[in-house]
């Protein structure tokens, strides 16, 4: 029986999920630039048991023919974002065992850039540091706001990502030894200077040449996270990700997915089983099941077409409420004017075609069938009981580590996780009685050392610059 592992989903913005509900009296998620807000939620759930906060992120919002709609503003869908990073010491600092993961895409800043800074997180947490490694969502607006006229094809952000991970793993573990600092006032010596190195690395995308200046974090390496679950996706994760955030679509596909990744870890040479595969999952859990429907119906009334288009179109390219309604996403083919659509994400896409003879959605069902999930996964609501068997059934089916919980009232819906299922999981065996007393995030959700295990791969690329 595997233990559940939980993570939280949050954004700094004025709520998380591509939904509507921060105007909901049970919501406070607009005070997102109030760190008294995080420093709550941070505590609630260093207290409660949980793994790790994570924080999405990126340069880009929703666009819907080529700029911000007006339901983007209004509903505050994905829009303001500050940026999560700059938050993490302060919540660090006020928990004791929490992990903190933060996106960064590997599209914009120079991996340097990337190295340096959650090499610094790692250090101002304790160790308590996650990299969540995307090669970018809104990739339109993003090249648009930064100037580049071309916008990169989806699978070669990924072979750039590769390129940028081994850059700065050879950063993180090439330049210092392990013993390298001595801080030893009496001698005057801060680092012996034979103990660091230079490295020099040429690829096709990055060159560098130099010294690392942070010098070795707990971890050395924060957890190297992964979401995306296109083909390509899948391929990158199985090679880098020691814990992964797939998309939950129905239980089969995410199954699916989830084997696949095991699969290729596998014949990499790596153990399936280390890698922690997590899905995510809103819980409405009331003390009743009836409290719980009556909450989820609320939330459910507030969502309209104009917001699951406007996410949709973020996210892919398409504007839903300009195509035909009666017929699939086919219907795109036909179409001159097709534009970033399919360079863009791909998982939103590929779900709505036909597949194996089977006929896909039209455009209203997929509305109807996007409606209220935003980039949400699976969906679950009922009192503690009903919900633990949920996601025991989930862990099973779809061979899970564990659920990122993506909060529809935020904080009181992480509060009811705390108070009303973690005692339900831990009465069940799933999750630990006590809080796991773990020095690092990697030792308390992979359970290996603090440091990331080097690859020879990353090795392999040193190359000398031309
Ligand atoms: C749980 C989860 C979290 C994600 N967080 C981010 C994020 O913070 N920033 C971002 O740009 N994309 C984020 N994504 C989107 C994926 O990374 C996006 O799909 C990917 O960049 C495009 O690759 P794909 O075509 O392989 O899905 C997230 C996806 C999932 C499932």
């Amino acid at each position: 029986m595997k233990t559940i592992h939980l993570g939280v989903f949050e954004v700094a913005g004025p709520q998380v999920g591509g939904t509507l509900s921060w105007p909901h009296p049970r919501s406070s998620s607009a005070r997102f630039h109030d760190l008294e807000h995080w420093v709550h939620i941070a505590k609630v759930l260093d207290r409660g048991g949980f793994d790790f906060l994570f924080f999405a992120d990126g340069y880009g919002y929703p666009s819907v023919n080529g700029d911000l709609p007006e339901t983007a503003a209004r509903g505050g869908i994905n829009f303001p974002s500050l940026d999560p990073a700059v938050l993490i010491p302060a919540l660090a600092r006020e928990t004791t065992g929490l992990g903190f993961v933060v996106t960064s895409s590997t599209g914009l800043d120079h991996p340097v850039q990337t190295a340096r800074r959650f090499a610094s997180l790692d250090h101002f947490t304790g160790g308590r540091v996650g990299w969540n490694i995307v090669t970018g969502a809104s990739q339109n607006t993003i090249a648009e706001l930064f100037g580049h006229t071309t916008m990169q094809a989806h699978d070669a952000r990924y072979d750039q990502a590769d390129e940028y991970l081994d850059l700065a793993l050879r950063l993180w573990q090439d330049s210092w030894d392990d013993d390298a600092v001595r801080a030893d006032a009496a001698a005057g010596v801060y680092a012996e200077r034979e103990k660091l190195h230079r490295v020099e690395f040429s690829g096709e995308h990055f060159r560098s040449s130099g010294y690392f200046t942070v010098d070795p974090s707990p971890q050395r390496v924060p957890v190297l996270f992964q979401a995306g679950t296109s083909g390509r996706g899948r391929v990158y994760a199985a090679r880098n990700a020691e814990c992964v955030f797939v998309q939950g679509t129905t239980v089969a596909q995410t199954a699916a997915n989830v084997a696949d990744i095991r699969a290729q870890a596998a014949a990499q040479g790596r153990d399936p089983e280390s890698i922690r595969i997590m899905v995510g999952l809103t819980v409405t859990v009331r003390p009743t099941h009836a409290e719980a429907e009556e909450l989820r119906a609320e939330f459910d009334a507030m969502q309209t077409d104009e917001t699951v288009a406007t996410l949709y179109a973020g996210n892919t390219g398409i504007d839903l409420l300009a195509l035909d309604p009666s017929r699939d996403l086919t219907q795109l083919l036909d179409r001159d004017d097709r534009g970033p659509v399919g360079q863009m994400g791909q998982s939103n896409i590929d779900r709505f075609l036909p597949k194996d003879g089977r006929p896909a959605p039209t455009v209203r069902e997929i509305l109807d069938d996007l409606k209220g999930k935003g980039t949400r996964g699976f969906q679950v609501w009922g009192d503690p009981v009903e919900v633990a068997d949920q996601l025991e059934h989930l862990m099973d089916e779809v061979d899970l580590d564990g659920f990122l919980i993506e909060p529809i009232f935020d904080p009181a819906d992480l509060e009811d996780v705390a108070e009303l299922l973690v005692p339900e999981l831990r009465r069940r065996g799933r999750m630990p009685a006590e809080p796991v007393a773990a020095a690092t995030l990697r030792e308390r959700l992979i359970g290996s050392e603090a440091y990331f295990r080097p690859r020879a791969r990353a090795a392999e690329s040193v190359q000398p610059v031309s």
